[in-house]
């Protein structure tokens, strides 16, 4: 083993409102040694993702907030340095529950090898990994689109957003993205092949939303919340479905709102219109449909009817400022930071 130190980054303060700088801290520490049934691992790739914001936070949700000094929460492609665990050999590329950090131990049965022969390893953090198994789990299972149906995806340039469109296109239905600023909207609409995308950062947004879905919406899979849900609101079909993947337009919130209550309105329109509206946690479907997931998206990009895009980042001491950006529509596309190719 060469390196002689290890690097992390750990949640220095708790955020208020936006997260800053100074809510992280970057620290130097001895590489590990494994012991028996253990391995060794260096960080190849980390993945940023919008759930790590709520992380930092001391408030009960689904997943366990970290603690001030604990290493960063999150996923990375790394490669194993050295192995005292018997389904593991030095130079395997895996995808682990490292943390924002350059080394790590595991003695998990459950790594997931990557083969990079199949698709190149980032995808394993993007498209081929959790936000795109939340993309197909959440359209496929809970948004359900039919042939000739309109389904519309905010954070469409993203990761989760642009496979919600691509598989609603490859069911037969009408793809509809909201993205942030004509960059953004020009691939959407250019590279992913959506029907239409529509600026969220336009001052007619509700308007041009409107006119793109003249026969309302049937599948709204919610990623951000806040104003995009108030304009969708309206145009819901009866009998819409609601996948609530995340709320990204609200994970700074500190409790104040933006001023506008809309869950009476909402309430009336789940009501009137027989909604289905159906939170979920990606996890949830993953023992049953993991595999066919895999072989179908896999399939879809080998043969060109699936794209991706990805947004790397090189270092592990940029990870703060990559992720503060994320929150703000700063990436485009899958945001990974590149700590040791
Ligand atoms: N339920 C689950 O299991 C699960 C799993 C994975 C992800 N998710 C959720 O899926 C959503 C998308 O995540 P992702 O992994 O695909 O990453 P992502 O699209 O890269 O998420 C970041 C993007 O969100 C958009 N955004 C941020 N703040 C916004 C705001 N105030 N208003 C509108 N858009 C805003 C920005 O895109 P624009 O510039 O285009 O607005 C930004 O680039 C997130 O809410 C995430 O929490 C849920």
């Amino acid at each position: 083993m060469t390196d002689a130190r290890a690097r992390q980054i750990v949640l220095a303060a708790r955020p208020q409102g936006k997260p800053q700088p100074t809510d992280f801290r970057l620290e130097e520490t001895a590489v590990p040694t494994p012991r028996a049934g253990q391995v060794l691992l260096r960080v190849r790739y980390l993945s940023l993702d919008p759930y790590m914001r709520g992380r930092m936070d001391d408030r009960k949700s689904y997943a366990k907030p970290l603690a001030l000094g604990d290493v960063m929460a999150g996923e990375s492609v790394a490669t194993v340095i050295a192995s005292h665990h018997p389904g593991y050999s030095e130079g395997d590329i895996v995808l682990a529950q490292t943390g924002w950090r350059t080394h790590a131990l595991s003695d998990r049965a459950d790594l997931r090898k990557l083969d990079p022969a199949m698709a190149p390893v980032t995808t394993g953090l993007g498209v081929l990994g959790m936000p795109g198994f939340t993309a197909y789990a959440g359209l496929r299972l809970i948004g359900k689109p039919a042939p000739g149906e309109t389904v519309v995806v905010a954070a469409a340039s993203g990761p989760a957003g642009s496979l919600v469109g691509q598989l609603a296109k490859l069911a037969g239905a009408r793809a509809v993205g909201i993205a942030g600023g004509p960059e953004k909207c020009a691939y959407v609409e250019d590279e992913l092949r959506f029907d239409a995308a529509i600026d969220h950062r336009d001052p007619d947004f509700a308007a041009k939303l409107t006119a793109a879905c003249p026969d309302g919406i049937d599948v709204y899979f919610e990623n951000v919340g806040g104003a995009i849900w108030q304009a969708v609101l309206p145009l819901l079909n009866k009998f819409a479905r609601v996948p609530v993947s995340g709320l990204v337009a609200q994970y700074n919130g500190v409790g104040k709102g933006d001023g506008t209550d809309r869950l009476p309105a909402t309430m009336r329109e789940i009501l009137s219109k027989s909604l289905t509206v159906r939170g979920f946690i990606n996890n949830e479907f993953a023992a049953q449909h993991y595999p066919a997931f895999l072989r179908e998206v896999g399939a879809g990009i080998a043969d060109g009817r699936i794209r991706y895009r990805e947004d790397i980042v090189d270092g592990l001491e940029r990870a703060p400022e990559a992720f503060i950006g994320m929150l703000e529509g700063r990436n485009f596309g899958k945001l990974i930071v590149r700590v040791d190719a």
